[in-house]
């Protein structure tokens, strides 16, 4: 039997905020011609609705019917894959502290998790994907042919994140930025619902010490080999 034949072409990334889940992510898929599939994006797409329609105090059921009226799309622009949302783009908006703090508070929820399932799995539906998040091996692709779930340290990921801020002009600190990670490296591990855990049989990799570069070449090769491209 060419159990090679029966191997899913889905990549899943997983990890904490800040890890370079996305940067590696889009560059596997650029490099093998995949699709891309950023799932936070789509609990911060979730996050940034809410807060313009300023439903301060909106409940689990609210925001579940809302994910399931989501109207998004990724679109490829240039090098880069660009969310949607009712036909805009919505560019830095999405990338805020208060929509990163409402994203996480959200995707503990139950009713924004399963409303939310079928729009990803949908993306993964002819294979070739290169998809990241929280719960990608775990929950949304728990066969996907191969599993990466990428650490660093807190501080490292930190000062990484606040260079990103600082290169797109929107202000931070250090540790304003450390506290915002902790907080929803916190949440996310702790939450009853598809917590951030590897899976068993994910690859892991401790990305502290290595550049971009390092880590794309490093997946790279692994996913040359597991699908035998
Ligand atoms: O990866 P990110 O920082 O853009 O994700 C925003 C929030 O969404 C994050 O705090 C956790 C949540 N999330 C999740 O729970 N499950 C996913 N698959 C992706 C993101």
């Amino acid at each position: 039997m060419d159990t090679k034949a029966e191997i899913l072409k889905i990549i899943a990334i997983d990890g904490p905020a800040g890890v370079g889940k996305s940067t590696l992510a889009l560059s596997l898929a650029l490099n093998l011609n995949w699709i891309c599939l950023d799932t936070g994006a789509i609990y911060r797409a979730l996050a940034l609705v809410i807060l313009e329609k300023d439903l301060l105090k909106v409940t689990p059921l609210q925001a579940g019917q809302l994910a399931q009226n989501l109207d998004l799309e990724f679109r490829r622009v240039g090098q880069a894959i660009r969310l949607y949302l009712a036909g805009r783009d919505p560019g830095d908006a999405l990338r805020t502290l208060p929509v990163s703090r409402l994203a996480s508070q959200l995707s503990a929820w139950p009713e924004v998790r399963s409303a939310l399932l079928p729009l990803q799995r949908s993306f993964g539906q002819k294979g070739e994907l290169v998809t990241e998040g929280r719960d990608m091996g775990t929950v949304v692709f728990p066969t996907a042919g191969l599993k990466i779930f990428l650490t660093a340290d807190l501080l490292v990921r930190a000062q990484r994140r606040l260079n990103q801020f600082l290169e797109n002009g929107q202000p931070a600190n250090l540790d304003e930025v450390r506290e915002d990670l902790a907080a929803r490296d916190h949440s996310d591990e702790s939450r009853s619902l598809a917590p951030l855990r590897p899976s068993q049989d994910a690859f892991l990799l401790d990305v502290a010490q290595m550049t971009a570069a390092e880590v794309l070449d490093l997946c790279l090769k692994k996913a040359k080999a597991v699908f035998a491209l």
